[in-house]
């Protein structure tokens, strides 16, 4: 049978040459997502879409593709995906975990060097040309080495966060809905969100985003935080009230922050966030070397071809449909 395989955006590596081997392609070739109108007609004939973490993969656009077997993100989120929709359909949606935990890991102590180091000040200072003779003063920022790390979410990306933050010498603090006995062993120690934003140095955001986590740091939880914390998110922007997050980095009522994901995304020059000194945003890069996105590309496309052949995924998001 010769499949009709959906493809929102150009992915690196192998990917098209392994999907191809199943099936006739259709490519959005466009620079920028496919906008959803064009999804929603696209769809149409598909048995397999595969997919960015910018598309919309809801409801109505299940409805538009009586014909689709398998959902394969691009991505290890999958909240632009209606899960629930995709499983009362029997659908497997693939995503993308393990192959990029490390280079995301390395993104978000990027951000909290760069946040709590002040590094893109003084970066500023050095290419506006007002860099000026060497003062006791200048820039000074929060030490990461030897303070207390907080992680929200102790998946994968959030234990490769705190293998780092051993390696600086980081007391390790973690809010999760299980203890894990592994970093316990290790010295971490499992807070709720108030305890851990009350004693944290910095603090991490790994979590899923779903109903339950959506503002999980809103003006209240930034007034638990200490004046001198750094907050970093490389989980999804809806994690964090925005306009909290404004008003308490603008108040000095936390430090810093260091942002990979925002809401809205993407954030214009002109954003509030972008502007403030004191606020690192990276344009949603957690992902983005060139080995994870080629492994993230691949292992989406062998995700599509086991949908396809009615086989388990290698990695599924809705485990019970797949297995
Ligand atoms: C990117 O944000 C991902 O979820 O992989």
């Amino acid at each position: 049978m010769t499949e009709s395989i959906l493809v929102t955006r150009r992915p690196p590596g192998l990917a098209l040459e392994l999907l191809a081997t199943a099936g006739e392609i259709d490519l959005w070739e466009g620079d920028y997502p496919i906008p959803p109108d064009e999804l929603l007609a696209r769809i149409v004939p598909a048995t397999a879409v595969y997919c960015m973490p910018t598309d919309r993969i809801d409801r109505g656009v299940l409805a538009a593709a009586p014909m689709l077997r398998v959902v394969s993100n691009m991505a290890v989120g999958v909240d632009n995906i209606d899960l629930a929709a995709c499983s009362e359909r029997g659908i497997p949606v693939g995503h993308t975990p393990d192959v990029l935990t490390e280079t995301t890991a390395d993104l978000a102590f990027a951000l909290l060097l760069a946040a709590s180091r002040r590094l893109v000040e003084g970066v500023d200072q050095v290419r506006c040309g007002n860099w000026g003779p060497w003062d006791p003063e200048i820039l000074l920022g929060r030490d990461v080495h030897s303070s207390v790390l907080g992680i929200v979410g102790m998946g994968r990306i959030g234990r490769a966060v705190a293998h780092r933050g051993r390696a600086f010498g980081m007391r390790i603090l973690y809010v999760s809905a299980h203890q894990k006995p592994d970093e316990e062993k290790l010295g971490a120690n499992r807070r709720d969100l108030a305890g851990l934003l009350t004693e944290s140095d910095h603090v991490v955001l790994t979590v899923a985003l779903s109903p339950q986590t959506y503002r999980l740091i809103d003006a209240r939880a930034l007034r638990l935080m200490k004046p001198t914390a750094t907050l970093v998110n490389v989980g999804r922007g809806p994690l964090v009230d925005t306009d909290a997050l404004v008003a308490a980095l603008s108040s000095g009522a936390i430090a810093a922050a260091g942002l990979d994901v925002t809401d809205p995304e993407p954030l214009g020059a002109e954003h509030p966030l972008v502007a403030l000194p004191n606020c690192v945003v990276t344009p949603h890069i957690g992902s983005a070397s060139h080995r994870t996105r080629v492994a993230m590309a691949e292992l989406a496309a062998r995700n599509t071809l086991a949908g396809l052949a009615g086989e388990p995924l290698e990695a599924c998001a809705n485990v019970a449909v797949s297995s």
